[in-house]
């Protein structure tokens, strides 16, 4: 009975993963082209780091996960991520696993943890702790472990050389820092300036990362935070137009760091992965006809009420919760990361970095 539940489940999940992506997709390739994912980053990413920690920034409970064959397991919207997704496009046979519980790393982990920053101060107001720099120091103890796994220090660095790398950070330095209604950030520097002190951070973070082995990282930019369910409401129904510009400082420089020729780390093959460009044509393309509220009741945090029930038409949501965007944006955004154009991945999309030698 397991068995065939198990073979049900396998069948059907196929037959959804073949009519569900779009066409320009062309399956998954029969053996992943990266021997192993290693994501780093915040919400957007988590996929349960966040259970056991001290913090507000949870989605470890109903109805998250609702969507998702596991239920709720810490992933911040009803259903896949974006680097699940991605996951099975690069032809994985699973998720990659977060760190706290991984059983198998020998195909990279998951560090991302919601309401983590670039910079150690964010989202402290929610009692996270899982900050960038803190998930490197987590990924200096997994590369010991892999050593003791595989042997040797030289198998393992051309392992962790061979994989790719997939960053999604900075969001809660605006969310949860910057634009808190008090902010001593705020008021010692300018949209400028933060956007220049995020990036000298995040390029020190992106230079360890290097040490460490990686080659191969996508750096993903920031959407249109004042967008999020949580401003349009705050502004009557508008967005948050101020954000939206600081966020733009942020990108640009982001593109910048990824695309300049970079001396000081050779070999190294960054990309810019666009979100705001991949997810602005995604509701109109989705038909999406609720674009600036929650599908779920939500607490005065901007997350999910605990057992509430959520909206029945989720594929027709933006987002999920008051921050989060629901499965059917998150398949579209990692379908667009994988097959980007010029426009939305610069130099490389996801396809083609995984595929460099
Ligand atoms: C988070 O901070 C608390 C209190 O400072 C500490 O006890 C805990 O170990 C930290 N957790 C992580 C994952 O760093
Ligand atoms: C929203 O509308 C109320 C009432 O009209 C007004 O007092 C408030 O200033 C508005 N807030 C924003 C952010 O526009
Ligand atoms: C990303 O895409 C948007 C929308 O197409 C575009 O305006 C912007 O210049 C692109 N680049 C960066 C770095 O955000
Ligand atoms: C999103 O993608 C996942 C994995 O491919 C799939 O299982 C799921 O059905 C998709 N969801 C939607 C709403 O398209």
């Amino acid at each position: 009975m397991a068995h065939l539940t198990k073979l049900l489940f396998v069948s059907i999940f196929v037959f959804f993963v073949a009519s569900n992506m779009p066409c320009r997709v062309q399956g998954q390739p029969p053996v992943p082209p990266v021997p192993g994912v290693f994501v780093f980053g915040d919400s957007i990413s988590d996929v349960g780091n966040n259970n056991e920690l001290p913090t507000q920034s949870k989605a470890d409970y109903p109805p998250y996960g609702i969507d998702y064959y596991w239920g709720p397991t810490g992933r911040f919207t009803n259903g896949a991520t974006i680097v699940d997704v991605l996951a099975i496009y690069l032809g994985f046979k699973q998720v990659i696993p977060p760190v706290v519980n991984a059983k198998d790393i020998r195909q990279g982990v998951n560090y991302a943890s919601g309401a983590s920053g670039i910079l150690e101060l964010s989202g402290k107001n929610l009692g996270a702790n899982f900050s960038f720099k803190k998930q490197l120091a987590i990924h200096g103890i997994t590369i010991s472990r892999l050593t003791a796994i595989m042997g040797s220090e030289a198998a393992t660095r051309s392992f962790l050389n061979k994989c790719l790398y997939i960053v999604t950070s900075g969001s809660n330095d605006y969310l949860q820092n910057y634009y808190l209604p008090v902010s001593a950030t705020r008021e010692l520097y300018t949209p400028e300036r933060f956007a220049d002190l995020l990036i000298t951070e995040y390029s020190q973070r992106i230079r360890v990362l290097y040490g460490y082995g990686a080659r191969k990282i996508a750096l993903f930019g920031l959407g249109r935070i004042g967008c999020i369910p949580r401003y349009v409401m705050q502004s009557n129904g508008s967005c948050r137009e101020d954000i939206n510009a600081a966020v733009r400082l942020f990108n640009d420089r982001l593109s910048a760091l990824a695309n300049e020729p970079n001396a000081n780390l050779p070999d190294a093959k960054l990309t810019y992965i666009n979100i705001t460009g991949i997810q602005s044509g995604v509701a109109s393309q989705l038909g999406l006809t609720v674009v600036d509220t929650a599908c779920c009741p939500t607490e005065r945090n901007g997350f999910c009420v605990r057992s509430s029930t959520p909206c029945g038409n989720r594929n027709e949501y933006l987002f999920f919760d008051e921050y989060h965007p629901t499965e059917v944006v998150n398949n579209a955004t990692a379908a667009g990361a994988y097959d980007a154009g010029p426009m939305d991945a610069s130099p490389y999309n996801i396809r083609t970095l995984a595929q460099l030698p």
